[in-house]
């Protein structure tokens, strides 16, 4: 059974702090606003969705600690909380879908008592982590049907249950094959500077008994030119309309190694990650993170301390480079020249479904 990284107990949102994996498994509990926005600038919770599910989390905390006689003085707080959460990560487009999806939750139940509000965002954040399990597993049943037996799988970063509320979507796709006896294995790339993929999918995929062999980034091209890789899976960060992908930063290279070698690249995501507002990739707000994590590790100096250092968090891979996108409603193609306009344009209203 694969891990629930965040879980609700109590009044309480307790997360697997994923800093810390493999080495150590610890549980940290949050019960406001401002902690979780901490936890997620932090890491101690990533990956798209399951920044979404604890973005609502701390939506509900922050509404729960508002003090306000009435809507109209409830409302604007309600906003500095979402603003607050909203500034901890940039590219992932799940976690503002989330904080509109409460605001809107909130708006649409003016009118009723402010305690009936606070306790529908609670249940609301409840839902999404329940929503986002459910989602993953329809979508890796739609997504194993792209796998053949025995396939050699690469993935990069971590979009496992670990990045989301449950079963993970790459992975979920992975998992789903797995599960249908079709004895696939997977090579996971390290993922530097995070580790995401030696740290956390190596992590996952271990417990579940999945063949997987961890690779040095750089060990790509070469794997593919020896024959040993049948496709690329990876997870998304934010989708524009035409299907242009941020994901983790060297994704990107992953794909053009792909089309050099004549491999299908799959990117694997909800539909709230896709962001309907951008008509292409080139406006996706790119994180950039400090240069600590890339002179040092584990308090070890890998790099002289006066050197340069740039650490963008993600990249863009052009939709002419993506295959397919494999989603919960099933598995979106490009039309002839590289384009998914066509294809996710009918997803642009249930992103927001009333409640
Ligand atoms: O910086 P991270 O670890 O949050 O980056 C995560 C990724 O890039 C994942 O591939 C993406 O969020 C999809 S997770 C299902």
């Amino acid at each position: 059974m694969s891990i629930k990284p965040i879980q609700y107990h109590d009044g309480k949102c307790l997360m697997i702090d994923q800093r810390l994996l493999p080495g150590r498994e610890e549980w940290r509990e949050y019960d406001d606003y401002r902690g979780i926005a901490e936890a997620i600038r932090d890491m101690v919770i990533r990956g798209a969705p399951a920044i979404g599910v604890a973005a609502a989390f701390g939506v509900a905390f922050g509404a729960r600690d508002i003090e306000a006689a009435d809507f109209e003085e409830f409302y604007p707080e309600l906003e500095a909380v979402c603003q607050l959460l909203a500034s901890t990560r940039p590219t992932a487009v799940n976690l503002c879908w989330a904080l509109e999806r409460g605001k809107r939750f909130a708006r649409r139940h003016h009118g009723i008592p402010l305690g009936d509000i606070r306790k529908g965002l609670l249940d609301l954040a409840v839902k999404m982590a329940e929503e986002d399990e459910r989602i993953n597993r329809t979508l890796g049943r739609h997504g194993h049907r792209l796998i053949p037996p025995g396939a050699r799988i690469l993935t990069h970063c971590n979009a496992g249950a670990l990045a989301t509320a449950g079963y993970g979507t790459a992975l979920g796709v992975i998992r789903a094959a797995f599960e249908a006896g079709k004895k696939i294995s997977v090579f996971a790339d390290e993922t530097r500077p995070w580790l995401q993929g030696a740290r956390l999918t190596a992590w996952e995929l271990l417990r579940d008994g999945i063949p997987t062999t961890l690779i040095c980034d750089n060990a790509a091209g070469h794997l593919m030119a020896c024959g040993e890789v049948d496709c690329v899976i990876v997870g998304a960060d934010r989708i524009a309309a035409n299907g242009d992908t941020a994901n983790k930063i060297g994704t990107y290279t992953l794909a053009v190694l792909c089309k050099e070698h004549g491999l299908p690249f799959f990117v694997a995501a909800p539909l709230s990650t896709i962001d309907h507002s951008l008509a292409d990739g080139s406006s996706i707000p790119i994180e950039e993170r400090s240069r600590e994590e890339v002179i040092r590790h584990g308090g070890v100096e890998l790099a002289p301390a006066g050197i340069a250092v740039r650490n963008p968090a993600f990249d863009v891979t052009p939709a002419r480079l993506i295959s397919a996108i494999i989603t919960e409603a099933g598995i979106l193609r490009p039309d002839r020249q590289g384009d998914f306009g066509l294809s996710i344009k009918p997803f642009r209203n249930p992103s927001l479904p009333d409640e």
